[in-house]
């Protein structure tokens, strides 16, 4: 398992810097266009609303792949489907570089679940950072709102949504493992 995680974080590491050697985004340009996106991800990307994820310090390079995976198709969800349908590649590297930049406020979590929780999380640290801060193409979890978290488990496990590695991480995982773990990856700060 650690091998694997080695060899896959040097898979993401390397789309990283290809990624970002091509231009250098412009958190001007994004912060102009993001006004439409607080309507539902809340005001400076910090929602208020499990239904949307926030946004504010999540790592540019998993906001940009998210962004392109919705426009084309390969993320399937209609609100966001239509938010980034007239998104250039550019747009979409100046938002992801304007919203990691805003500082994240901990959407928190249940107390008791999430002291079932830190156990099984410990194995997702290796991907997703210590503290679940995010690496590269590997979101920040920490302080996300739980019931998101909980419902991409959900369509990771059941294949709705395929993109990278979670699919057979998220089908080992009981539906109270999923419970106690996003309530504990919420409650990080
Ligand atoms: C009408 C409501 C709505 C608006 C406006 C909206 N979004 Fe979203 N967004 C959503 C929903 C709902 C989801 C969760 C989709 C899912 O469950 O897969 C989402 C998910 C996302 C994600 C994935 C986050 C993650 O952790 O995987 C990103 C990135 C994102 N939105 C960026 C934006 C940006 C940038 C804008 C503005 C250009 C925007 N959104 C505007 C509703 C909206
Ligand atoms: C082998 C590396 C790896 C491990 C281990 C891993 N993840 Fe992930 N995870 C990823 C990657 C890569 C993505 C982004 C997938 C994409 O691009 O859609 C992701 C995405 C997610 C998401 C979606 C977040 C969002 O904002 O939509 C959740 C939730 C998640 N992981 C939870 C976990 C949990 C909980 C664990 C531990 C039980 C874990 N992951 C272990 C690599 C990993």
């Amino acid at each position: 398992m650690q091998l694997i995680i080695k060899l896959l974080n040097g898979v993401f590491l390397g789309l990283l810097f290809s990624s970002t050697a091509i231009a250098k985004p412009d958190i001007n340009a994004g912060k102009e266009s993001a006004g439409m996106c607080f309507n539902c991800h809340g005001a400076e990307g910090n929602s208020t609303n499990s239904n949307f994820p926030t946004l504010a310090g999540q790592k540019p390079a998993y906001l940009a792949n998210q962004l392109r995976a919705f426009r084309d198709g390969t993320r399937d969800n209609g609100m966001m489907k239509n938010m980034t349908s007239a998104l250039s590649n550019k747009d979409i590297n100046n938002l992801a570089a304007y919203f990691s930049s805003l500082k994240n406020k901990s959407a928190g979590g249940n107390e008791e679940l999430a002291k079932q929780g830190k156990s099984k999380a410990l194995m997702c640290f290796g991907c997703h950072g210590n503290g679940a801060k995010g690496m590269g193409v590997t979101p920040r979890l920490a302080g996300q709102h739980p019931a998101y978290l909980q419902r991409q488990l959900h369509v990771f496990k059941d294949g709705t949504r395929e993109n990278g590695p979670m699919r057979g991480i998220a089908g080992m995982l009981s539906d109270e493992d999923i419970n106690a773990v996003t309530e504990y990856m919420g409650s990080l700060k």
